[in-house]
């Protein structure tokens, strides 16, 4: 079975930076710390609002870090002239929008497929790897393998919020999404919401090889520190993992 790599997201230690202006608290040195405490890349988004990384980040994590680089970005004309310019490891295209809190649900390929064909296509002759954000639902991933994405990264909003019942009805749709992925031949990673309560479940589906951790993790930092958080975090995916090897 594949290494379940822990992508962690640095976008919440900029939003604490951008709060007061000026350099600190550094996502470039969180994500060093990531990697000294266990991560296996570096996520980060930049949004078109710049309200938490910026520009100026993504090239010093693109030079600084040993650790691939997945930019999130949406798919637009201005976000492709800087993947291209950094090159990262891999960019994965989300939806975007100005007044929404955070990315609120998965990019509808199957609507968007027109505009997203040529975009992929460019950032795959960049020879950037491409992973489109979907929500766990079959038609999507048809569309997205039809666009040849190398990876989907599927949606655990809507699980990680869902109680008792319904959340179980949301990790069936993410354990058959995952279990779909593999069989059209897309890596598939996951990621959106997931805490220490709820990491476990969606790390013990086998065909998902990576989750893609933000916001509860700069969250925990506050109180054990971002070591310590990540290290749990990683231990927790490691645990589900191991329990599906015995
Ligand atoms: N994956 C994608 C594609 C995202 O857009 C985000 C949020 O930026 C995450 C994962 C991480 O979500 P969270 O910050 O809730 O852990």
């Amino acid at each position: 079975m594949a290494k379940l790599r822990l992508g962690v997201n640095i976008d919440h230690v900029a939003t604490i930076r951008n709060a007061r202006g000026g350099r600190h608290p550094d996502p470039v040195r969180a994500a060093k710390l990531a990697a000294a405490a266990g991560a296996d890349g570096i996520t980060a988004h930049l949004r078109e609002d710049r309200r938490h990384i910026a520009d100026q980040d993504i090239s010093r994590l693109a030079r600084e870090i040993d650790l691939p680089l997945n930019l999130e970005m949406a798919a637009t004309p201005e976000m492709l002239e800087i993947a291209l310019a950094h090159r990262p490891h891999a960019c994965c295209l989300v939806p975007e929008k100005r007044e929404e809190k955070t990315t609120e649900g998965g990019l509808d390929v199957a609507v968007g497929h027109r505009t997203l064909a040529p975009f992929i296509a460019r950032l795959r002759q960049g020879g950037i790897r491409v992973s489109l954000f979907v929500d766990p639902d079959e038609v999507q991933l048809a569309v997205a393998k039809a666009l040849g994405a190398d990876v989907v990264e599927l949606h655990t909003g809507a699980y990680c919020e869902a109680e008792g019942e319904a959340r179980a009805a949301e990790l069936g749709r993410i354990q058959r999404a995952a279990a779909t992925a593999e069989r059209l031949g897309l890596e598939c990673h996951a990621g959106h919401g997931l805490t220490f309560d709820t990491v476990q479940p969606v790390a013990a589906i086998p065909t998902v090889v990576e989750l893609n951790i933000g916001h509860f993790l700069v969250g925990e930092a506050i109180f054990v520190g971002l070591e310590a958080s990540i290290r749990h975090m990683r231990a927790l995916m490691d645990e589900a993992r191991a329990g599906l090897a015995a």
